[in-house]
């Protein structure tokens, strides 16, 4: 008798465990504005597109971008500005640069000149430097060659207010159409001496030019015309150091093709090897991509972050020169990536680049849902997903009460993101695709970062990323997972 009630208790306890439901999810919208973002950063209103200046400072990371404030297609390029705290949350700013005689304003970076050499500050208050493109754009319309030219601004109140140099520009133009996006950053000489060095796109390949003072320009090399992707014109490079996992230095460079992506449009490539005496010389011809979406353009690299932070962050442009000026959004048009830190990984001996969404990011997790079934709801627009997959291959569906999804899947060594049925797409005929990207090592964990208007998708820790803009007209409520994905955790994410 009481063998029986100690079985009779284990088997309803089992049963209890077995029928232990997922805590139930209630879809609050936090959206104010139709595909108005929660956590990525877009302008209140007008056309946005490049991040330009990136930049820490005393506390706070700066972005200025690519803006015209006048109308929500591309115009008369300003630099917009806006700043955080934290990566998480972003105050926009007054408008930090505005065309001039010399053009319009194009995108370039910013640093800080610690040591004045520029003397546009003084030593106690040392400037803020921004070098970008001036474009003309009433030459542009001419037979001149010459309409893009390099410029500096400085700043002595932490970006808030900027005066252009009265010498611009400090670059001229040789007589190629396409000269622009200047990335400069400070390398320390062998004899200890600091150089200013500038990594320019050239139409097909990119100039290295390097400066004592940010004013005066010397050509140290070219590099690319005959490697890498050439489906487009170059534009926005960056140059970055890295350690490999073995530790030993390499060189990065980013360059973003428009078209010429793997997905058609835009993209960012990317190549690896050593930059000695003003040359680079990449290690192999392996065409490398960082996003395999096909939303995430011009990204770049913040400067002047803490050496304690010993990290490389980047944040891109979430849209594509094919479709952005078209997308259903009304007041303003684009978005801006999460920011992401950049680290040098290796699969079987060849080194890739992975970015993976900032830490700072995981201080917007408002509740956690951990969901055992393979079914669930959504709590909101704005969530984080993350799981693990237990065999090489799975799928995940959002889907809306509408019939409208979005499916997030590997098979046979391909990650996709199919946005085929994912709502409004009639805006542009290539918009309705499934994006897929070669993935031949295992994939082990998924980070999944939705808003209002866009997926961003890491596997195993941004080894590879995918992100996409989307447009369904009603939000995501529901998810579903194969067999073979576990530890699901749903995120609420607040701004
Ligand atoms: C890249 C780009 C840059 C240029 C800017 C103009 O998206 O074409 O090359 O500076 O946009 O807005």
């Amino acid at each position: 008798m009481k063998l029986y009630s100690i079985i009779l208790l284990l088997f309803t306890f089992l049963i209890f465990l077995g029928c232990k439901s997922d805590p139930e999810i209630i879809f609050d919208s936090t959206v104010t504005e139709e595909y108005r973002p929660i956590y990525h950063f877009t302008p209140e209103s007008g056309w946005m597109n490049d991040p330009n200046g990136l930049i820490y400072f005393e506390g706070e990371y700066h972005l200025f971008y690519q803006h015209y404030p006048e109308a929500t297609v591309w115009g008369p390029m300003h630099w917009g500005h806006a700043v955080s705290k934290d990566l998480a949350s972003w105050e926009s700013l007054p408008i930090a640069l505005y065309p001039d005689s010399l053009g319009y304003i194009f995108s370039g970076s910013a640093v800080f000149d610690a040591d004045n050499s520029s003397g546009l500050g003084t030593s106690e208050t040392p400037p803020m430097v921004a070098i970008f493109t001036h474009h003309n754009a009433e030459d542009a319309n001419t037979s001149s060659d010459t309409f893009q030219n390099q410029s500096i601004a400085f700043s002595l109140d932490k970006g808030r207010t900027w005066e252009k140099y009265s010498g611009n520009p400090v670059l001229k133009n040789p007589g190629i159409r396409d000269f622009r996006d200047p990335k400069v950053s400070q390398i320390t000489n062998s004899d200890g001496s600091n150089s200013w060095i500038m990594t320019l796109a050239v139409l097909d390949h990119i100039n290295f030019y390097s400066s004592p003072d940010l004013i005066n320009w010397s050509l140290l090399s070219e590099f690319g015309k005959t490697i890498g992707a050439h489906g487009g014109v170059w534009e926005c490079p960056d140059l970055l150091p890295f350690k490999t996992p073995s530790g030993e230095d390499k060189w990065v460079l980013l360059v973003s093709i428009n078209p010429g992506g793997p997905q058609n449009g835009s993209a960012t490539q990317y190549f690896i090897g050593d930059f000695v005496n003003g040359q680079f010389t990449p290690d192999d011809a392996i065409i490398r991509w960082i996003d395999y979406g096909p939303d995430n353009y011009a990204g770049v690299t913040w400067s002047n972050l803490p050496a304690e932070q010993n990290r490389t962050l980047f944040m891109g442009w979430m849209s594509n020169w094919l479709y952005a000026n078209e997308v259903p959004t009304k007041a303003w048009r684009s978005a801006m990536t999460v920011p992401r830190e950049l680290n040098l990984f290796d699969v079987d001996g060849t080194l890739l680049l992975k970015s993976a969404p900032a830490k700072e990011l995981e201080k917007l997790r408002a509740e956690e849902f951990n969901i055992s079934d393979k079914k669930s709801g959504l709590p909101s627009e704005a969530v984080e997903i993350t799981a693990e997959i237990s065999t090489d291959s799975f799928s995940m569906t959002l889907s809306n009460e509408l019939g409208e999804s979005l499916i997030i899947s590997k098979e046979n060594g391909l990650v996709s993101i199919d946005r085929r049925n994912s709502g409004k797409s009639g805006f542009q005929r290539d918009f309705a695709a499934i994006h897929s990207a070669p993935m031949s090592w295992e994939a082990k964990d998924l980070r999944i970062y939705l808003d209002a208007a866009s997926i961003e998708l890491f596997v195993n820790d941004g080894e590879l990323a995918i992100t996409s803009i989307v447009f369904s007209n009603s939000a995501w409520k529901n998810i579903e997972v194969s067999e073979n994905v576990t530890s699901l955790k749903i995120y609420n994410l607040k701004k």
